[in-house]
């Protein structure tokens, strides 16, 4: 009666925060299991961003708890976001839950999980829902145990929690609360043991990662906590590769510009949420910057590594926007040159300032602009591709590719590169010379030993 299912929607930090409670409950003695059909517990943890994502989950618990209604047994829990957005209204759409669990609280999962199993073996019925969405000081330290695969050679580290800037659009300050930070020495320690495990690649983890202990350290000569904490990483010997996600715009001052200088493990990969490229909607947003003030950020950027990838952010239909602030969107990301992007229709969240604006904009309008956007990102990732085609890139081996046709790995610019490998070289840095590509993957061949790799920071 042991086996624990989770299901995981959303972002990043929502995977690595199942990650940390499947590491707690493992060591409370529950077993994980990956056949949704063969759990005693399902746990949803869930994301809030858009109103899509809130249905989803929804949709699944409602259908899970439908299936299982004749095992009286079975606990099904909601955690994140949206169980710290609704809270108990969730049990008007879905009356059997058992668990609903804020995003301050993961770490009360195993706890929570215990009493539930103990009051069905004492033959109490469970109709009592364990609720629990309390914030909780010290809560972003909680999310630091991991359950790392055999030869995994990546990991998210959680860095910062939360998030003060109030985007008028976004419901994430709800869900995940005021920004806290972990104290940098616990990260730099957690970022050492991994590497005494295998990984070979980091990716840091916040809300607005930028902002990392701006109120716990000094800036140090004109260096902000967030760049000192990379520094440190970049000194750990078995980290090769430092990534992070999700930053702020406003983050990037010169400091963070000059790291991608002088930090040689920084990936030259940068997720730079635009939103939008119009100054008008970008100041209904409470975006505080300008379309050129992005540009500018993006040109120093390429000015200290022409190789730059970016990704960005982009919300399409925000209430107001006009053909002309979506034509300086569009102008924009054409000018951006992105590798990749995540476009999203604007999204009505209870609660936010933009919820209640005026001129909300029809789901067929939102639905061109985000295809026209979608369609300049596939025309720039197959130019990205043919400019890689015959070149040599360095690649780090993450293990066989899951449809089981050779090996998978990325390289620093964060693209997905197929190519023949075997077990010994995962965890390693390998030129593979580019081939073919498609729009989302290349592949290519490992050059034998000895060729150097002339992307290679080895
Ligand atoms: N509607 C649509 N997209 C949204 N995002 C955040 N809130 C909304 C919303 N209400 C997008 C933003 C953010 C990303 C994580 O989700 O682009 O950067």
């Amino acid at each position: 009666m042991n086996r624990v299912y989770i299901k995981t929607y959303g972002c990043q930090m929502n995977e690595r925060d199942s990650e940390a409670v499947a590491a707690l409950l493992r060591a409370r003695g529950y077993r994980m299991v990956q056949d949704e059909n063969a759990c005693d517990v399902m746990l949803l943890n869930t994301c809030s961003v858009r109103d899509a994502a809130e249905q989803k989950a929804i949709g699944k618990a409602a259908n899970v708890s439908q299936k299982r209604k004749h095992n009286p047994r079975f606990i099904l829990g909601i955690l994140g976001c949206m169980a710290q957005n609704r809270g108990a209204e969730l049990l008007d759409a879905l009356p059997d839950v058992d668990l609903i669990v804020g995003t301050q609280k993961f770490h009360q999962v195993p706890d929570y999980l215990d009493n539930l199993r103990a009051a069905q073996e004492a033959g109490t019925p469970i109709g009592n829902t364990i609720i629990d969405i309390a914030e909780e000081a010290g809560s972003q330290n909680t999310i630091r145990d991991h359950v790392l695969e055999e030869s995994q050679v990546t990991a998210f580290v959680s860095i910062q929690q939360g998030c003060n800037m109030d985007c008028a659009f976004c419901i994430v300050p709800k869900t995940r609360g005021d920004e806290r930070s972990r104290p940098m020495n616990e990260i730099v320690r957690e970022c050492e043991q991994l590497a005494e495990r295998g990984v070979r690649e980091i990716t840091l983890l916040g809300q607005i990662v930028t902002s990392y202990g701006r109120r716990d350290y000094e800036h140090t000569g004109g260096i902000t906590p967030f760049v000192q904490l990379l520094e440190h990483i970049n000194a750990i010997p078995g980290i090769r590769r430092i990534r992070f996600t999700s930053p702020h715009p406003r983050g990037f001052k010169d400091d963070l510009i000059q790291a991608y200088g002088r930090l040689e493990k920084l990936c030259e990969y940068v997720h730079l949420p635009l939103q939008s490229g119009s100054d008008r909607i970008l100041k209904a947003m409470n975006r505080p910057y300008s379309r050129d003030r992005y540009k500018q950020i993006v040109d120093d950027l390429r000015r200290v590594r022409p190789d730059m990838y970016f990704s960005t952010d982009i919300i399409v239909g925000f209430p107001g926007e006009t053909e002309d602030d979506f034509q300086q969107t569009r102008e924009l990301f054409e000018a951006c040159n992105y590798d990749m992007a995540y476009v999203f229709k604007y999204s009505i969240r209870t609660g936010t300032p933009a919820a209640t604006l005026e001129d909300q904009i029809p789901d067929e309008v939102k639905e061109a602009r985000n295809n026209q956007l979608l369609a300049i990102l596939a025309a720039n990732s197959d130019r990205r591709n043919a400019t890689l085609l015959g070149t040599t890139l360095e690649v780090l081996v993450e293990g066989p590719d899951k449809k089981g046709r050779g090996f998978m790995g990325r390289t620093r610019g964060n693209r997905i590169v197929h190519f023949e490998a075997n077990e010994r070289l995962i965890g390693e840095l390998v030129p593979v010379k580019i081939e073919r590509a498609s729009t989302a993957v290349l592949y290519g061949s490992l050059i034998l030993a000895g060729v150097e790799s002339p992307e290679s920071k080895a």
